[in-house]
């Protein structure tokens, strides 16, 4: 599977700070999350570590970061040896890994979008289900299936994103993070049928969409209609699901 990350690990890293993963997405996974105290999680495409730091933060007694990229791992671990929260990460393709463990949790925070057919998606959910609990749950965010690409009214939450190519079940994307530095990644938006299908085929049950809510803090700094624009075409979604027991 290609690597698109590995020479943009640290700009990544630094679009990672803005506005919408610090009001709006971090904290609808967190309350997506509910109580992980003491729990073990897994984090997929943890990428440079925002969500297994958080996971860790809130109390998880063990958390294993994996991701495809090298270089994505490469500056997890270096944040992790400059403050030591004892995560543990690992370069695995979440499409064909082990198994590493029983956990009680999983996140995946845009991982299926870089599933490159239905055959891939479908191994992904496969292998997060083998990797967790009974009963255990998955929280993922993918891209909304119902987003409106070519709208020049994301250019204020710092990117842009077009619609590059299509078929039944899916459009393909590019996001240009606008900014003092410029860089694009290209993703695929699946359809709900698509992530439906995948979860039910892997074993997974209660099946909820949680669209993105602004935090109190978000809505103090910018006020209202600064978010109008994005919670009325929500790039973004939390897509969640127990998988059942057998
Ligand atoms: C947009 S980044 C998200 C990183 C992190 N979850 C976050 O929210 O900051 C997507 C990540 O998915 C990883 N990725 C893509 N395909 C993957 C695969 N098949 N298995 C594991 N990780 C993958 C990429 O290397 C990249 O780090």
């Amino acid at each position: 599977m290609k690597d698109q990350y590995q020479t943009i690990s640290e700009q990544y890293s630094h679009a990672r700070k803005d506005d919408v993963t610090n009001f709006l997405e971090t904290p609808s996974v967190q309350s997506a999350l509910g109580d992980v105290a003491g729990a073990s999680a897994v984090d997929y495409a943890c990428g440079t570590g925002h969500y297994s730091r958080l996971l860790k933060r809130l109390g998880a007694r063990n958390v294993l970061g994996v991701d495809l990229s090298p270089a994505m791992i490469e500056t997890a671990r270096q944040e992790e040896n400059e403050k030591s929260l004892g995560i543990v990460y690992k370069v695995a393709d979440a499409a064909t890994m082990a198994v590493f463990g029983s956990f009680d949790v999983a996140t995946a925070v845009f991982l299926f979008n870089y599933a490159e057919d239905e055959q891939t998606l479908n191994r992904m959910f496969q292998s997060v289900a083998a990797n967790i609990k009974p009963d255990a749950r998955l929280v993922a965010v993918v891209p909304n299936p119902d987003f409106i690409n070519g709208r020049r009214d994301t250019l204020p939450y710092g990117f842009f994103l077009e619609e590059i190519g299509k078929g039944p079940m899916h459009l393909r994307v590019r996001m240009t993070f606008v900014g003092a530095e410029e860089f694009s990644i290209e993703f695929t938006q699946w359809s709900r049928f698509a992530y439906d299908s995948a979860l039910e085929q892997a074993g997974f049950a209660d099946v909820q969409w949680t669209p993105f809510a602004v935090s109190q803090q978000g809505i103090e700094r910018y006020g209202e209609e600064f978010w109008k624009a994005i919670l009325d075409n929500p790039k973004s979604i939390v897509l969640s699901a127990r998988r059942k027991a057998v």
